[in-house]
């Protein structure tokens, strides 16, 4: 009879060579091939990672996603990371923790909340889904980033938080954003599902405000097909995020632990108002929470990814400095992006914002684009206002909106991701070259 590690070992082995077979047969034939925006980029030892996950069978969320906490931690020099289900559940139970009647000063039902109408939709979404009120302000026209210098024309005596999104990983301007933070003592929620790797000062995005969020689909700068993290060096929000998360309940305890008595080790000690002495604290709910876990097998995939994370984003730089620099000639066409001097952005996508004055629209360069084979998206809601779904919700606008809807009429992106290699970067760069010398 054969022992288990010797068949995994031959599982596995079989993985590798279903792998590198797909890997042969991959091959790029310009205009033949479409070039994504973005995609996912692996190679043998996720898929390796992933099927030895499923042989471990664990299933829910275990030891796999406790090792990708510890080491995304790690990376980013944070104290506390628990992994969601998706970008969006973290912005979810971010908002979610802030709001808890369990932390020191939560934010309550219509206090305001400070943050862009240009936006991924499901960063508005958790302010209005917990009963606070948005306060929209303009972002900037090059940097696509909350415009600071708008920040404090909005604030109210019920403003409680600046919740910003760092726009395709081009870090948003935390110096200044944390001062009036500091001034106003409110909260800052920093959106970094598009900017895992990319810096402030020095400073890892994501490690600057009370919490923040992370989105690993695969469009993201890594994957777990499905996936996201939240961060914080608050062990109050830490704690309420996990509670919020895993059903709302009162413990922090994993699901499955080991210890009887729980990770607190005081399962069994606590007594509770109304509740018999020693009742299980693992059913008493302090939150009125969700289930948003993820599975261990999603962060086995996670932990490879991880280790890949700097070489994605040296390639990421590399191709955006690339389309950078052929689109610069053409700046009197498009508006080209801007980081500020103190960033250094792990860029998600090139953005592109036609001028009025061109002589062709986005939707001239667009379907070029499309018909080329080279992938372009939206940057998002554009002006989040202008969606059905948002359009009677109760906000408030300050200021025009002027560079929000700017994006939504004259604004979109095409990829940089690592998975865009030399051959398929000097075809982006002939087309975009043969589009713009027409005009
Ligand atoms: C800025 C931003 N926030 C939140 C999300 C939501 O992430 P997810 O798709 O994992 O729900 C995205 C997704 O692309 C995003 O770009």
């Amino acid at each position: 009879m054969k022992d288990e590690s010797i068949l995994r070992k031959e599982i596995l082995e079989r993985v590798k060579e279903v792998y590198n077979l797909r890997k042969e047969k991959e091959e790029f034939i310009p205009g033949k091939t479409r070039i994504h925006y973005s995609g996912r980029v692996f190679d043998e030892k996720e898929m390796m990672a992933v099927v030895d996950s499923v042989l471990d069978f664990w299933l829910t969320l275990g030891p796999k996603g406790k090792e990708f906490c510890d080491k995304l931690k790690e990376y980013l020099g944070i104290k506390n990371c628990l992994v969601v289900n998706s970008g969006s559940s973290a912005n979810l139970v971010s908002i979610g923790a802030l709001c808890s009647p369990n932390i020191d000063n939560p934010i309550k039902k219509g206090e305001e909340v400070i943050t862009t109408a240009m936006a991924f939709p499901t960063t508005v979404a958790p302010i209005i889904q917990n009963s606070l009120i948005p306060v929209f302000v303009d972002i900037e026209e090059d940097t696509y980033n909350i415009d600071a210098s708008k920040i404090e024309n909005a604030i109210s005596k019920k403003t409680r938080a600046i919740v910003l999104t760092h726009m395709l990983g081009n870090p948003a301007e935390m110096d200044k954003i944390m001062a009036i933070a500091k001034k106003y003592n409110l909260y800052v929620v920093e959106d970094t599902c598009d900017a895992l790797d990319s810096k402030y000062d020095g400073k890892h995005c994501g490690t600057f405000g009370d919490i923040s969020t992370f989105s690993f689909y695969p469009a993201h700068h890594i994957t777990m097909g499905e996936g996201g993290a939240v961060c914080t060096n608050s062990t109050e929000l830490y704690r309420n995020a996990v509670s919020l998360r895993d059903w709302g309940r009162a413990c922090f305890c994993q699901t499955g632990e080991a210890n009887p008595n729980g990770a607190c080790g005081h399962r069994f000690d606590f007594k509770f108002e109304g509740f018999p002495e020693g009742y299980d604290h693992k059913y008493v709910h302090s939150n009125i929470g969700y289930n948003l876990k993820p599975l261990d097998i999603q962060c086995s995939m996670g932990i490879e990814q991880l280790e890949k994370l700097t070489e994605f984003t040296k390639r990421r730089r590399y191709n955006f400095k690339i389309l950078y620099d052929c689109l610069k000639k053409y700046e009197d066409r498009l508006i080209l992006p801007k980081s500020l001097p103190k960033s250094d952005p792990a860029w998600f996508a090139f953005p592109l914002t036609v001028r009025e004055n061109a002589k062709f629209t986005k939707r001239d360069f667009v379907i070029y684009l499309e018909n080329k084979l080279i992938e372009t998206r939206s940057l998002f809601a554009g002006n989040i206002l202008k969606h059905p779904g948002y359009k009677n919700i109760e906000c408030k606008i300050s200021g025009e909106m002027k560079y929000s809807d700017q994006v939504l009429h004259n604004t979109f992106f095409i990829g940089v991701y690592p998975g865009i290699d030399n051959e398929k970067l000097d075809y982006m760069v002939k087309c975009l070259k043969d589009f713009l010398s027409q005009y």
